[in-house]
This record gives structure tokens, sequence and C-alpha cells, in this order.
């Protein structure tokens, strides 16, 4: 499948603002990116050497593809949380802020912690953690909302050498239940409740509800809302209590390099999550470096990235990324349309935030509302925006940059993975024309190839030249993931083993003539939901646990502002008549089984689901009647009842 496509795409140049001053230039990107593959280990030594490390490391990069065996730093020693916070303090910046957050009511209390503060209250929560028994090397499940005490937490963790494992506040009992389980984890972090849209989430009585099925040591409980919870005398305490008397010193536990710092649970095309494991050192090294160049920080700048930290984002760039680096990040609990869709605007124009870091649904939400919203703030503040999580379509993108950023600064539309650790293909924003749509160019050492299906080679940084294939990157970067937590078979089958020897993303790509790539979208089973990813094999797991479900069989299919929405076909027991309050049921059961974001958008029955003669469920078929695609369905004579396509398209239409 070897092709060329051209690109007519409009070219926005660098703008002026971005050329002068900048942390790279065209020519050093240059410079630098060839350094960076032709002479990694030099190159990533001098990166590394920002950090602090107890042991500086002599050994780099150490990795193989086959079998998979990936280390970087092997012989160093360093902590993240010192890197975060007490080289700061020790530096000097302790006075500086560290975090603001903005909580979800615009009316409450804006708190700032400057990096000395953020440092005193790890410390206390790190040495609580070790009072209720935590030691290193222990795993810790993290549940909570957007508040200073979330980053605290993780942050709290990593000096004491636990590992943490972050779990989305948005996620159901059941799936805090599963992670806790599969990470045979003893401890909890939650908060009694969050806030979100005005909204309460119960986090302290999911997690009770967790516990009915999953036993654990001890939970700790952190005060937000101030809310009626239960406590579970011997099991839970409250940490204004039990951290109220712990001591001002806690020394960081030194680690090597390729100890375990985290694990994050994300979909996959098959099974239950995967718990993604990330090491110290490599991971600390790529988030510091991503930041600094990908978002161009400066000194005394407002940087502010809305994700959440259950997400990869937020770990890397609310968390890691802008501490080591020393910046002043915002960490906001609420929704952009909360009380109105103003409200990020709003938040930008307080805060005067520099550097604003978001997801194309979102933009796309608030794209719909108008520019109303927008020219009611000063947003003159604003020298760089970025983009994460799913393709952004030009459209948004121009809105993007013309009416937030007032059609003068550059867009980093930035694309990586929860295996990646942190940005892989991104533009610089000094070095980088932009092309909306396009993520841009690799990272520094960052080697993309596209293969065909049959792991051809079409196109990657030393071919050059247009293709369009699957991604695959051919070379490990620091910000690897080393394997899935407890399953390293499970991790060399699922990245390793579709092109033997290089990693697959698992994302569809194309390449331009000028080297920037464009993002496609996931080739497998898995979809994006609002930039979240979502296995359909765990949607329909959840919709057949239903007693009146027999068979489902989940595809997703293009939504105007989530990108991808959830759409499934049900089959039900013999004898069950199908109507819309059971659509109505099926979606809530999914809500409870997973959480909010897995909430079916369409619901269609069907007798049965379109099968070969050997039983296999034909997604090509559903997912192209899902996408109204009706004209290319392409050969359906090896389907065991080819009549039931026309029912099907019926029912597609009616919709
Ligand atoms: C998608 C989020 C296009 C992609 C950081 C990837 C993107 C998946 C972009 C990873 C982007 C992320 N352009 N697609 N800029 N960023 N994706 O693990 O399909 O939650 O494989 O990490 O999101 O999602 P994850």
């Amino acid at each position: 499948m070897q092709n060329t496509i051209e690109h007519p795409a409009e070219i926005v140049p660098v703008p002026a603002a971005a050329r002068e001053g900048t942390s790279c230039t065209l020519e050093q990107y240059e410079a630098m990116y060839s350094r960076s593959v032709n002479d990694p280990d030099g190159f990533w030594a001098e990166q590394g050497a920002r950090l602090d490390w107890y042991r500086a490391p002599t050994r780099i990069g150490e990795w193989s593809f086959d079998p998979v065996d990936i280390k970087w730093y092997a012989d160093g020693q360093l902590n993240i949380c010192h890197n975060a916070l007490d080289r700061h303090v020790a530096a000097g910046k302790g006075d500086v802020t560290a975090l603001i957050f903005e909580p979800d009511d615009p009316q409450g209390e804006t708190r700032k912690l400057t990096y000395a503060q953020l440092l005193a209250e790890t410390i206390r929560m790190a040495n609580t953690l070790k009072k209720m028994g935590v030691q290193k090397g222990d795993r810790v499940t993290v549940y909570m909302p957007m508040i200073p005490e979330g980053a605290v937490a993780m942050l709290a963790c990593a000096r004491i050498g636990a590992i943490h494992s972050v779990v989305f506040g948005g996620f159901s009992p059941d799936a805090i239940a599963g992670r806790i389980e599969d990470c045979t984890s003893d401890w909890v972090i939650c908060a009694d409740e969050g806030l979100r849209g005005g909204k309460k989430i119960p986090l302290k009585a999911n997690v009770d509800a967790a516990l009915d099925k999953v036993a654990v040591k001890a939970v700790l409980v952190v005060r937000h809302t101030g809310a009626p919870i239960t406590m579970t005398e011997g099991r839970d305490h409250w940490y204004h209590e039990l951290g109220a008397d712990v001591a001002a010193e806690c020394p960081c536990e030194v680690m090597d390099a390729e100890d375990p710092l985290f694990i994050l649970y994300t979909s996959g095309s098959t099974g239950k999550p995967k718990g993604v494991l990330h090491t110290t050192g490599g991971y600390a090294v790529w988030t510091e470096t991503t930041f600094r160049y990908v978002f161009d920080y400066r000194p005394g700048e407002i940087y502010w990235c809305t994700a959440d930290i259950g997400w990869v984002t937020g770990h890397s760039y609310i968390v890691y990324g802008p501490l080591q680096n020393g910046a002043t990040a915002l960490m906001f609990e609420g929704v952009p349309n909360h009380p109105d869709h103003d409200r990020f605007w709003q938040v930008v124009d307080k805060h005067k935030v520099n550097i604003f870091y978001t997801a194309p649904t979102a933009i796309r939400a608030l794209m719909r509302e108008g520019t109303s919203h927008v020219v009611k703030h000063d947003l003159s503040s604003l020298r760089l925006l970025g983009s994460v999580g799913e393709p952004i379509n030009p459209e948004a993108w121009r809105w993007y940059q013309e009416n937030v950023g007032h059609g003068k600064i550059p867009v980093v539309d930035t694309w990586w993975q929860t295996e990646t650790g942190g940005i892989m293909i991104t533009t610089l924003p000094g070095a980088h024309d932009m092309k909306p749509g396009s993520a841009g160019r690799p990272f520094f050492s960052v080697c993309p190839q596209l293969v065909d299906g049959d792991g051809g080679v079409l196109a990657d940084e030393t071919t050059g030249g247009a293709a369009e294939g699957n991604l695959c990157i051919t070379r490990s970067w620091p910000g690897q993931a080393r394997s899935l937590y407890g399953d390293h078979d499970r991790f060399t089958q699922t990245y390793f083993s579709t092109y033997k020897g290089k990693y697959f993303t698992g994302d569809g790509c194309r390449r331009d003539a000028d080297g920037y790539y464009w993002i496609t979208g996931r080739v497998d089973d898995v979809i994006n939901v609002s930039g979240h990813r979502m296995g359909t094999a765990e949607v329909e797991s959840a919709l057949v646990l239903h007693d009146l479900v027999a068979e489902a069989a989940v595809v997703g299919y293009p939504h105007d502002i989530k990108g991808q929405g959830i759409y499934c076909y049900v089959t039900l027991n013999a004898g069950v008549e199908p109507s819309d309050e059971l659509a109505a049921e099926l979606r809530k059961h999914v809500r409870t089984e997973i959480g909010p974001i897995a909430t079916p958008d369409i619901i269609q029955f069907t007798p049965a689901l379109p099968k070969t003669r050997s039983g296999k469920i034909m997604r090509r078929i559903l997912r192209k009647i899902a996408e109204n695609d009706f004209g290319s369905l392409g050969d359906t004579s090896t389907l065991a009842d080819p009549s039931l396509v026309d029912g099907l398209i019926e029912g597609r239409l009616n919709r």
C-alpha cells in the first residue's frame, strides 16, 4: 500500500512572538534531533544531567525490542520528588508558586502553594503513609479529585519509593476494585468527595463499595467538601488527624533509575485494562525534557493543563513535567462549561495564564457555543496553546488559534500515549511552522516509522517521503513504559509482536512530504471518546453482564464533540422485547459498571450480530453501518446470514 499522498494543507508560519527568546530554533531542532538519533547516549546523558542524581548514571540506553527489555540510566540513582521539589527549594526558589488551585465553584477559594509549602505538605503526607505502614515498592491506589492533595499524594508516594496507581475519579467502584486487585495494592488515598461542575462525586463511598469486593490494609481520607462519610474503624484514617503530628522531615528514598514509579491503567483492544508500568529515571528525564522544549516554559509564567491527574497527561504535564522544571502550574477542579461556557477563559483571565494545554473535545464543545464567551475575557496573557488526546480537526484548530490565541501564537498539537510517558510527536513553538490537524515532527530521539499490514516499511525519518500506514516507533526513548504490571508477556504481545522488533502504537498515521505526521486514529478496537481511551471489549463485557443481554458488539462512530461516540449493537435474550426503557437501563448499567465516560451514545437492538460462518463477529460491517457509510460495506457474502445487514441498516436509519 505504498502511496504518495500530497497535502495541500495550510501552513501556519512560526508566529513572530514565538521566535523571540525561544528555547529552540529550527536549526537547533535539526541539529539536536540528528544528534539525538546518532548519539542517543551522549544526548540523553546531557539532558539527564539537569536533574540531581544521588549516583550519576554512566550507563544510558540499554534496550532491546526482541526480546523486550528496556532500561535507561540503569546504574543511576535519584528521586523524582526531590527533583520536583527539594531541588528548587535548595536553589532558593522555595517562594516560587508551584501550584495554583482553582476550585470548581468560581466563588470558592483559590489556593496557592509555593515550592516550600508543597514540599512541606508532601513530607507530611509521606510521613503519614509511613505511619500507616507503607513501604518502598508497595502499591498505593490514589482516587482523588483535582485538588493539590492529589498531586501531593503522588509526590509523597514517589518520595518514599511507593508505586502510585492513580484511578480517575470518574471510575466506578468495580473499576477501582479491579485495579486494586490487579496490582495487589494494600493502600488507598482518597477524598471524602469531589466536585465537578457543581456535582458531587462520592469518592469515599465509591471506595467503600469497591472495598466490599477487595480488601486493603488502610484508607487515608483527605477532607475536601466536608460531606458526611462512613469511616470504618481500624481501616480508615482522616489525613488531618493521622498527619497532624508527624515529623517535618522525611528524607527521599534513594531509588534506582529502573525502580518502578507508577502504574497507570489504560484500555486496550482486548480484556481488562492494562497496568502500564513506568520507572523512575527515564520517565523523570523524559517529562522534564519534553516539558522544557515543547512548552518553552519561562520563569514566572503560569502554565495550565486542563487534564485530570487520573490520566497520563495529568501525571506528566500537571505534576512531574512542570514541577521538575520549577514551573507554576494551575490545577483546575471544574469543567469547561460550569457555571457557563466561559469558565476556561475566565480562569485564563483571572490567573493571567501564559501557556494553556487542553483537549480537542473541549475546544469543539466551546467552539459550538460561539465566540461571545471568549471575547468577554482578556486572553492577552496567552503565549502558547497546546492540544492533546485525539486528532484535532483543522476547523477546531483554527478556531482555537484565532479566537483563543488571538491569531498570533503557536499551537502545539502533541501526540503521545500512556505507554510513551510523554510527548513524542509535536511541533516545537519557536522552531516549526504549523499545519492545522498535523501533530508535526518527532521529538528528540523519537524514530517513527509507517508500516503496511505486513510490516513492510513505507516511510520513516531515514527514507523520507509521503505515505500512510500503521505507526510504529523503532527505537526506545527514556520515557517508554517498561512493562505491564505483573504481565511482561502481555506487554510483549500487545506492543511488540504485531511488527516484531518494533513498538506498535495502535494508531494509523500518514507522513507528508515535509515530514509532518498526521494521526488518523486508532486502527485497533480502542476508541477515543472525548480524548479518553476506551476499549470496546470493556463496554461489551459490561453490557453482557446485564441479565437481559445475550450478546453485544461495540464500535466507535464519528461524533461532533466527542470525536468518537460509543455505538452498541445489542442482542437480547430470547423472549425479551427491545424498548427505549431497556436502552436507557443498559446505558445506566454501563455507567455503573465502568463509569460515566463509558456511557453508550447509541444502543441499537438487533435480533443477531453479523457473523462469519465460523462465528466471528464482522466488526468492519458494524463500524461502517455505525458511520452511516452503507455504500462501502464490502463483501457481505461470507456472512452466515447476509439478510441481517438490511435490518441493521434500517435500524441505523431510524436514529
Ligand atoms: C490519541 C493521551 C491525535 C492516539 C496522551 C493515542 C492523539 C491515544 C493525540 C493515547 C494527538 C493522543 N493527535 N491523536 N495529538 N494525542 N492521541 O494513552 O490515538 O490516553 O494512541 O494518552 O490518544 O491515549 P492516552
